[in-house]
């Protein structure tokens, strides 16, 4: 019987650090709200022009790979997940592929935002079992410093989120290691507490307010128009407290899943990887499950929430710090829009 194997991570952050007193400079917050609330003290914003989403994952990929003993060209398969693409079409594991100078390989874009991670390495691990590929690229890169609103508007989302890449090489492997299960929920009825509605082909049909005049609208007015930039209409909305709500509901009970399913407890966790919403989150799932400070990963401090990134990088950073070791039982846990949440039970291979 095959699994999958985590044989390499790598992440990347670009070096431009933006401090929560940068942030004060541009709306109106201050560190010591965003610190008390969020437990955020800097975040990563890519460079402009020399920084994209794809060339973020590029470096993060080229550890994972090298890390693994392979070469980009021993990769079968691509799994990229993001929710800030370079290009609105094609995704970006097209333009990794190419940047990487990777075979005709296929190349799949996973749209799950901060569970999309969790969600590209569980159909990367599908993939694996089933015996179609056996080196597996499973990445997560954001660039979200181009899409948020600075303006006071924005600042319940803007101060979360921060840049940056991790990716994994999933190995077939005919040992009883590596991933033990993949767990994915979603709830729809929450789709617009958490969105960027535009650009889009909604035309109100789901929203409580209308977001423009689209029976009137030119036809080339239906996508983006003018007057939803004016609105600011173009930028992610959040119901913050309504998140974060859902989120210590079901961050707990995706992660006693992943342990049941596998006849495991709380106590038998190296270490929990969760998803960097916000510190007070993870701090919650921790006093749920009972896990001592040394089971819990958190570098949210350092670079903010960086969504389909996110489980990746701390996977990365956890494992160069020494943290995760050949037979330890890894979870990674993830909670946002959608909503959509997930985890993933690994014991770790080598
Ligand atoms: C966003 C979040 C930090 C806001 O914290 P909160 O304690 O819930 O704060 P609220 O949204 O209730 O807002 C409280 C006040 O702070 C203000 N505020 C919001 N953002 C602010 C900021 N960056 N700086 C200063 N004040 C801010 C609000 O306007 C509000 O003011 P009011 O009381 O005068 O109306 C918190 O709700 C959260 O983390 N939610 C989960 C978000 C998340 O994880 N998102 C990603 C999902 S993966």
């Amino acid at each position: 019987m095959l699994h999958s194997v985590i044989a390499g991570t790598g992440f990347y952050v670009p070096e431009h650090v933006v401090t929560n007193d940068d942030l004060s400079k541009l709306m109106e917050t201050s560190n010591e709200w965003i610190v008390e609330r969020t437990g955020i003290s800097t975040r990563r914003y890519a460079h402009r022009t020399q920084e994209t989403t794809t060339t973020m994952a590029v470096e993060a990929s080229a550890v994972a790979i090298e890390r693994a003993g392979l070469k980009p060209a021993d990769i079968d398969f691509i799994i990229f997940a993001t929710l800030s693409p370079d290009y609105y079409f094609p995704g970006c594991g097209v333009l990794l592929q190419r940047a990487m100078k990777m075979r005709e390989i296929g190349a799949l874009d996973v749209r799950n935002q901060c569970s999309g991670f969790i969600y590209a390495l569980s159909v990367g691990d599908q993939f694996i079992r089933g015996g179609m590929y056996k080196n597996i690229l499973v990445v997560g890169s954001e660039k979200h410093s181009f899409g948020l609103d600075f303006s006071t508007r924005g600042r319940n989302v803007s101060v979360i989120f921060g840049d940056g890449a991790g990716a994994v090489v999933l190995k077939a492997s005919e040992k009883d290691e590596g991933i033990l299960s993949t767990h994915l929920h979603s709830d729809g009825a929450s789709a617009e507490i958490l969105a960027m509605f535009n650009p889009g082909t909604h035309g109100n049909h789901w929203a409580k307010e209308p977001l423009a005049d689209f029976n009137n609208a030119e036809w080339g007015d239906m996508y983006m128009s003018h007057a939803m930039i004016d609105k600011g209409q173009n930028f992610p909305t959040m119901d913050g407290p309504a998140v974060f709500k859902k989120a210590i509901e079901k961050f707990p009970e995706v992660v006693l899943e992943a342990l049941n399913a596998n006849n495991l407890k709380p106590t038998d966790l190296k270490l929990l990887i969760p998803h960097q919403a916000n510190l007070r989150i993870s701090q919650f799932i921790q006093h749920k499950l009972g896990l001592r400070d040394d089971q819990v990963f958190n570098n949210i401090q350092r670079y903010g929430n960086t969504t389909a990134a996110s489980v990746p990088i701390a996977l990365a950073e956890a494992w160069e710090q020494g943290l995760i070791q050949k037979g330890d039982l890894v979870c990674l846990a993830a909670f946002g829009s959608g909503f959509t949440w997930a985890s993933a039970l690994i014991r770790w291979g080598g």
